[in-house]
């Protein structure tokens, strides 16, 4: 995802271009930064698989401290994540909530072909949390930094939850990392150069934002101060050694085409190249690299309601 450049903006109310993937024209044919999340349906299904060990583990240790009777999954995309909780809670009434009916749709699909328990509900974030309904955990995975006033996000969601209910904020973690720092073509050290681009990008994104507000992102902070107790974060391991197993090259494969899309602007010429060739084809791919691995870190950050 980027910012369209000047030119594209004054061409973006002609018919003659189509919105590069991930943007999308409004009605006056005005292009503007919101995400289509409907267009990454597969990218979310093969990034939540990928990662999927962090979830497991991270409901792992939120089972010690709560049995939920209702769980909502905020922002739960295709569901990958409100399966697992539902897996991890069959007693639970686990509810997928997301702003795209087509996202929820595929998240019940999931949840048929796995055979758990899960209803869906569309609401739009932030204006919809206050007619959520109360719960007993609520996880929200990489969500509220596509809401502008995080703070105000964090707070609307504990009034969520019922008392000794747990709020789960998964944000933030290391870097993912896929390559040897050289991979035999390109400058060495492409994927730091891509962290740095997308931390542009990031600060972009949200400074777009409805009500963008900036806020210190300490989120055990922002719990407390929206009247949780026992706010702290952990982190957990996502490892997955070279050769990277077929199934999850995919992820792979759509980190690097976004980067190579969304960041053509901020990356050098032979970054642009390097990236080509990792996903063109032949040798040298992401798909056939002996070399690929898959390595980061998720942090959860949770409370309690007292
Ligand atoms: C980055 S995805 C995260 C999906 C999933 N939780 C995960 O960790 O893989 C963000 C999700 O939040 C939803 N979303 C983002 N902004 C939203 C908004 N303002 N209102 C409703 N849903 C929104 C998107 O539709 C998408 O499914």
């Amino acid at each position: 995802m980027r910012t369209l450049t000047a030119g594209e903006y004054r061409l973006a109310g002609s018919a003659r271009i189509v919105a590069p993937r991930g943007l999308r024209w409004d009605r006056r044919g005005m292009a503007h930064t919101d995400l289509d999340w409907n267009s990454m349906a597969d990218r979310l299904t093969t990034e939540g698989e990928a990662l999927l060990p962090f979830v497991t583990a991270a409901a792992q240790d939120i089972a010690a401290r709560v049995t939920p009777r209702r769980i909502l999954d905020v922002g739960a995309g295709p569901g990958v994540a409100a399966c697992v909780l539902a897996q991890r809670f069959p007693d639970a009434e686990v509810v997928a909530v997301d702003g795209s009916a087509e996202l929820l749709r595929r998240a019940g699909e999931r949840a048929d072909r796995i055979g758990v328990r899960l209803t869906t509900r569309v609401a739009e974030f932030p204006g919809d949390f206050a007619e959520l309904p109360e719960a007993d955990l609520i996880w929200t995975s990489h969500v509220l930094h596509h809401v502008g006033d995080q703070a105000a996000a964090v707070a609307a969601l504990a009034k969520r939850l019922r008392r000794g209910g747990v709020l789960a904020v998964a944000e933030g973690g290391l870097p993912t990392r896929f390559l040897p720092r050289d991979i035999g073509f390109g400058r060495p050290g492409i994927e730091s150069r891509i962290d740095a681009a997308t931390t542009i990008w990031f600060a972009r994104m949200r400074a777009e934002l409805p009500h963008a507000a900036t806020v210190v992102e300490d989120w055990p902070a922002m719990l407390s101060a929206a009247g949780l107790a026992g706010a702290g974060s952990r982190s957990f391991l996502v490892d997955r050694p070279a050769p990277l197993a077929p199934e999850y090259r995919g992820f792979v494969r759509g980190q690097f085409e976004r980067a190579a899309e969304a960041l053509a602007d901020d990356l050098d010429a032979d970054d642009r190249a390097t990236l080509g060739r990792l996903t063109g084809e032949g040798p040298g791919t992401v798909d056939t690299r002996p070399d690929v691995y898959l390595l980061t870190a998720r942090t959860v950050h949770t409370a309690t309601r007292p």
